[in-house]
């Protein structure tokens, strides 16, 4: 039975002025701040989606006209909504989240035969293990152990890697690539580790294991950034070339590609105990703080190799993933400072300069994440799985502090 915390429940209409103050807060009253504040955005969210009487998946802000912007079920990031409900239950036991959550969630019943890309690990992961793990939602299991099934028919086994992108589309096939494979994809096998979790099949793990290794070899550098996109020949496993597609150059370390590596190869820890992937983890923090590039708040400009910083946007959506995977990484190395790092970002990610106040920012919460600079599209923006490694970490931070295990 979850405790219901119904003090920190508050009307849909807030009061103004709930970012400042954030640096003189306790580490309880922080938190509390922010699940109203977040409780207050999802209320006017769900209730313009179920005024609407349809179901609806917001994703970010329209640049040209300003409106939230709906998303298919097939767009990569259809998993972060209903996934921001089930946090947001677990988050204050209110059974209202469960239930929109659920509704939400089970829209996305037919991503589970998606087998065009990658990011399936992403949708379900996001809504239906959320709802198993946090709701105890058994029923789930179905889909999660199918949609990882799609998601290993991408595995190419020659090359000990699951190719992410197809190269069918014309922005693919002018980069000749051949079997991309771009670090977001280490997101992905969460997936496929609860999947053997839940059947004893171990098939998903080796292909987990043997995705985060080839990975590991080829996608680095030696002072541990990595690159976005490493295209192999999908026969023999050789490396054909390493680019870009989000970030700046080639050779440049996109933001988010950052905190993708150091939050997969924190997970990977958590299900395999090698400590290969840990020592990873660390090599990334190392990267990522001591970059001359990050500026004192924490928070990355979208490239660390921008050319124009500091006049360039930041991505608060990699700054909250890095959090996130801080917590992580502060249970297994404890009292090494991970924790101290991401209660500093969190604060910083908690001040008016990136959380919304509710009635703005379309109704998500924070502010200022960047897509693609180079497709032109979404910078500086609010984008839905920016509020949900935010939201993740704030309930990490929670158990953390309460000495609680995570539930994820
Ligand atoms: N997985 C796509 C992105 O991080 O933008």
């Amino acid at each position: 039975m979850k405790l219901k915390m119904n003090l920190l429940l508050v009307s849909s209409l807030f009061v103004v002025g709930c970012g400042a103050g954030n640096s003189s807060k306790s580490d309880k009253e922080l938190i509390n701040d922010n699940i109203n504040v977040i409780v207050a955005h999802h209320n006017m969210q769900t209730d313009i989606i179920e005024q609407s009487g349809e179901i609806l998946n917001p994703r970010t802000i329209c640049e040209k006209t300003g409106d939230i912007l709906y998303i298919p079920m097939d767009d990569w990031c259809s998993g972060f909504f209903p996934g921001n409900l089930w946090l947001t239950y677990e988050l204050t036991g209110d059974e209202k989240w469960a239930t929109l959550a659920q509704k939400y969630t089970e829209d996305l019943d037919s991503v589970k035969y998606l087998k065009w890309h990658h990011d399936v690990g992403f949708m379900i992961g996001c809504s239906y293990l959320n709802g198993y793990r946090l709701a105890d939602k058994k029923e789930y299991k179905d889909v999660i152990v199918e949609a990882a099934k799609s998601l290993s028919t991408r595995f190419r086994p020659g090359a000990g890697i699951i190719q992410s992108w197809n190269v069918d589309q014309d922005w693919q096939s002018q980069r000749g690539w051949k079997c991309p494979v771009i670090i977001d994809n280490m997101m992905n096998l969460e997936l496929l580790f609860e999947a053997t979790k839940m059947t004893g099949d171990s098939t998903f793990y080796d292909i987990s294991v043997k995705h985060a290794d080839t990975t590991m070899k080829h996608h680095f550098r030696d002072d541990y950034s990595c690159y976005h996109v490493v295209d192999y020949d999908n026969e023999t496993g050789e490396v054909r070339q390493r680019q870009t597609a989000q970030g700046y150059a080639d050779e440049s370390s996109w933001a988010r590609g950052q905190a993708w590596a150091i939050y997969g190869y924190t997970m990977c820890y958590r299900y395999t105990n090698d400590e290969r992937y840990l020592a990873q983890a660390q090599n990334i923090y190392n990267f990522i703080f001591n970059n001359k590039n990050l500026p004192a708040d924490q928070v990355p400009y979208w490239d660390f190799d921008a050319p124009n910083i500091p006049n360039e946007p930041r991505d608060a959506s990699s700054a909250a993933c890095t959090a996130s995977a801080l917590y992580e990484m502060e249970v297994y190395l404890p009292n090494q400072g991970y924790k101290e790092k991401a209660d500093e970002i969190i604060r910083n990610l908690s001040s008016a300069e990136y959380r919304a106040e509710p009635g703005t920012n379309a109704n998500f919460v924070l502010m200022h994440s960047v897509g693609s600079i180079p497709h032109g599209h979404e910078i500086d923006v609010p984008i839905n799985y920016a509020d949900y490694y935010f939201i993740e970490a704030l309930m990490r931070k929670r158990d953390l502090e309460a000495g609680n295990s995570f539930k994820i």
